[in-house]
């Protein structure tokens, strides 16, 4: 989750830099801007032209351009930044970082930096061992710089043991958990339902109903950005997916149950997604016909599980707190505080999606939570604020249990 994070790479001279490249991808992909610098050693490694390509970014490299500074001198590079990360980080390097040499753009941009710094050290086993690479690794870490890596394993150099740079993607997960770290659902899993499910009635046809899929999408979206671990588990849907949540997609109700079964134990589960109530007994594999005087077919159904109701009643697996929606057209809170009782879950987000609402559909919902204290009216407003208000209430819930 790094929507809008900046982040600063500095690439030094290692055979690791050839990794680089993969790593940019990967950070940008999580959300993040990335900005590189480049040592004379890391350019040995790896282009200029391959991470400003990947980047779509300016690459730095000299101290004394004159065109550097003026653009973006050694100050701003770095300040600029969100967070520092060093990737890989040769011995070379860490030794400047721990005696203040600043004697190239990368060690100058170091220097000046006031941003938290995270280095991925990578070299020969025996350089990682020496003592003047564990002291200035001590040194460093005294100061509050961080560490991810190295692995242990097989070495450019023919060599074994401590020294590899950790793949992109755990560096990547490095950066993440970095920006987790004091966000209120750090630590926290959701499990979250959104959109229709698709029953088919052949290989054509199908029931659905007419959820977009916005409600839980914006939820997810609010607790990934909150810091929570999150998988959004999803019928059809066009919405976007949301940023930093990993996405399962189903059709149908049967799926989406194995879905959020495959995605326990988590601490939190949200079912927003409007499940089909039934399902075709025999959904065939050929295309009904019509025609001639064929009568037209009688679908047989029938009920489909209950998502809410087995989370809730789920024993050790179940989540400390389950919420479910309840979308009625009448009698809205006794109906939905009725549900509440009969699928055994925490708290009912009940909403009135009666044809003149807009609900289904729309970008506005009116809602009322019912939880164990009781009945709470919502004005009504964009489901991305009734997710924000969600979430906060969730985040209130869980601190005040700690
Ligand atoms: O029973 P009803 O469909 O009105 O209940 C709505 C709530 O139950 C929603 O949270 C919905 O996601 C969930 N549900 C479910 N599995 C079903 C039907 C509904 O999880 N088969």
């Amino acid at each position: 989750m790094l929507e809008g994070k900046k982040v600063l790479l500095i690439v030094s001279g290692g055979i690791a830099a050839y990794k680089c490249p993969d790593l940019v991808r990967r950070l940008r992909q999580r959300g993040a801007s990335v900005r590189c610098v480049l040592t004379n050693g890391g350019a040995e490694f790896v282009t200029p032209l391959a991470l400003g390509a990947v980047s779509e970014d300016k690459v730095y490299q000299e101290l004394f351009s004159l065109t550097d500074e003026n653009e973006m001198g050694h100050i701003r590079l770095s300040r600029e930044a969100d967070l520092v990360l060093v990737a890989p980080a040769t011995a070379n390097i860490l030794a400047k970082m721990a005696h203040g040499i600043a004697d190239d753009l990368a060690s100058t941009a170091l220097m000046a930096s006031d941003k938290p710094i995270l280095c991925a050290p990578a070299m020969n086993v025996r350089m990682w061992e020496n003592p003047a690479t564990r002291e200035n690794i001590a040194t460093l870490a005294k100061r509050g710089v961080a560490f991810i890596g190295p692995e242990e394993g097989d070495m450019a150099c023919g060599e074994w043991g401590l020294g590899r740079m950790s793949e992109p993607d755990q560096i990547a997960d490095a950066v993440d958990d970095f920006f987790r770290q004091g966000l209120p659902l750090n630590g926290i899993r959701s499990l979250v339902t959104s959109g229709p499910t698709f029953e088919p009635i052949d290989p054509v046809r199908y029931l659905a109903n007419r959820s977009s899929g916005k409600q839980g999408h914006a939820i997810a979206a609010v607790l990934a950005r909150l810091g929570s671990t999150t998988t959004l588990v999803t019928g059809p849907s066009h919405q976007p997916d949301p940023a930093g949540v990993k996405m399962i997609k189903v059709e149908t109700a049967v799926q989406m149950l194995a879905a959020c079964e495959s995605a326990l134990p988590v601490d939190i589960a949200i079912l927003a997604a409007a499940v089909s109530d039934w399902r075709v007994e025999a959904a065939g594999t050929s295309k009904i016909k019509k025609g001639g005087d064929k009568k037209p077919p009688q679908l047989s159904l029938v009920e489909n599980p209950d998502i809410l109701a087995t989370l809730s009643a789920a024993g050790n697996a179940r989540p400390r707190l389950v919420i479910g929606f309840a979308a009625e057209t009448d009698d809205v809170i006794a109906n939905a505080t009725k549900k509440r009782a009969q699928k055994g879950c925490d708290w009912i987000v009940a909403n009135d999606v009666k044809p003149e609402t807009g609900t289904f559909g729309g970008d506005a919902n009116t809602v009322h939570l019912i939880t164990e204290e009781g009945v709470e009216d919502w004005p009504k407003q964009s489901k991305a604020a009734v997710a924000d208000c969600l979430a906060e209430r969730i985040v209130d819930t869980l601190t005040s249990a700690q």
